[in-house]
């Protein structure tokens, strides 16, 4: 039987879901971020429940969502000047802090990690299914571990069918990306995952440590969910490094290749941020934003992502974008999502060859 869907505008299907999580159950749910897949987070054998049906390795640690910061007070150690700072201004929102956690919250949830990663979502459905159930609620994203994320109920049904208890409709996630996670640290913050909330917004309150300003990334981003692959459609994702025009280029260059040596011209599926005529070499083309705004590209692109993965293409190529304000999170996604992908030249070999 596939899960049952309920729409969360009707406030009694918001309590059924309250009462399937106190039961141990796992429910779906909307946020303004993306769908997530919770489990009462004090109850450990609901939140095994929920590694077991993500696939889920046990060494990626889940989010906490919580209902108010006093809340988020009670699982962590100790609350330093930053943390309090980025609370007042972000919370409710989509940032995750990281940090010291105490005995109550267990185990399972932190993958054994001495911390924790708390949010309080800023989505009215999520807060009021948080208070229904009276307890913080640990949830990843609501999608196949390693696969694009979901950002509506249906995108959720598709992957998981029968496998949870529950899914609550609250429509599309309007952010569409998931939170930015910071870590800690005294006075300051490391960037471990950039999201919804931009690095520019964060450095009005706090400095921000990212990446490329370590020595020693290995050391101080270890963070599971940090994987090379991620975010990823089952169809081979391209995110090329050319300039869109020498691209082009290169795609003429296959083509002209492949008609020489009677080899069919592959279903290519085509993402880019901005409206464009281009067509000549592409079965569709998908624009995340027609203007270009990126707050409406991140709202598209999970969802774009899973259409055209559902197309039976063989490729699908993506356009870099500015990795500034939003630009970063959608970036870091669609690098994830290609597995590192950058060059045409080894997928077109590869066709070749398999010709020859
Ligand atoms: O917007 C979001 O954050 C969504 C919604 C549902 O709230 N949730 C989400 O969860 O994206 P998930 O599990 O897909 O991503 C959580 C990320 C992972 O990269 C995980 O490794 C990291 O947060 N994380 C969680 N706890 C951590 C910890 N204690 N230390 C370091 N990283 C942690
Ligand atoms: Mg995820």
């Amino acid at each position: 039987m596939p899960s049952k869907i309920l729409s969360a505008n009707d406030p009694a299907h918001i309590q059924e879901a309250a009462g399937v999580l106190q039961r141990g159950g796992i429910v779906a749910f909307p946020t303004e971020t993306v769908y997530g897949l919770g489990a009462d987070a004090l109850n450990p054998k609901a939140v095994a429940r929920v590694f077991e049906v993500k696939k889920r390795p046990v060494f990626d640690p889940l989010i906490v969502h919580v209902a108010s910061s006093e809340e988020a007070f009670s699982l962590w150690r100790e609350v330093p000047k930053a943390a309090a700072t980025l609370i007042k201004e972000f919370w409710p929102g989509p940032l995750t802090l990281v940090l010291s956690k105490t005995e109550k919250v267990p185990d399972i949830v932190t993958a054994g990690l001495p911390s924790v990663a708390v949010r309080m979502p800023g989505h009215p459905i999520t807060l009021e299914l948080i208070r229904s159930l009276g307890r913080p609620i640990a949830a990843p994203s609501a999608n196949f571990f390693g696969y694009t994320s979901s950002t509506t109920a249906q995108a959720v049904a598709e992957d998981f069918g029968e496998g949870i208890d529950l899914i609550l409709d609250g429509g599309p996630s309007s952010f569409g990306i998931e939170s930015t996670v910071l870590k800690i640290e005294g006075e300051c913050c490391v960037l471990l995952r950039p999201g919804a909330v931009t690095v520019e917004a964060i450095e009005k309150f706090v400095p921000v440590l990212q990446k490329e300003d370590e020595k020693d990334p290995a050391a101080v981003y270890e963070s599971p969910g940090l994987l090379r692959s991620h975010y990823a459609p089952w169809t081979s994702l391209i995110l090329t490094d050319k300039s869109f025009s020498d691209f082009l280029k290169e795609l003429k260059a296959f083509q002209d290749l492949c008609h020489q040596k009677e080899i069919a011209w592959p279903r290519i599926g085509l993402l880019l941020l901005k409206g464009r005529r281009e067509t000549q070499f592409f079965e569709t083309v998908e624009v995340l934003s027609a203007t270009g705004d990126l707050p409406e590209a991140a709202s598209n692109l999970f969802q774009a992502i899973r259409k055209l993965d559902k197309m039976n293409l063989d490729l699908i190529v993506a356009e870099r974008i500015q990795k500034s304000g939003l630009g970063l999170a959608i970036m870091d996604r669609l690098e994830k999502a290609s597995a590192g992908q950058t060059a045409l030249g080894p997928y077109f070999e590869n066709l070749i060859q398999k010709h020859n």
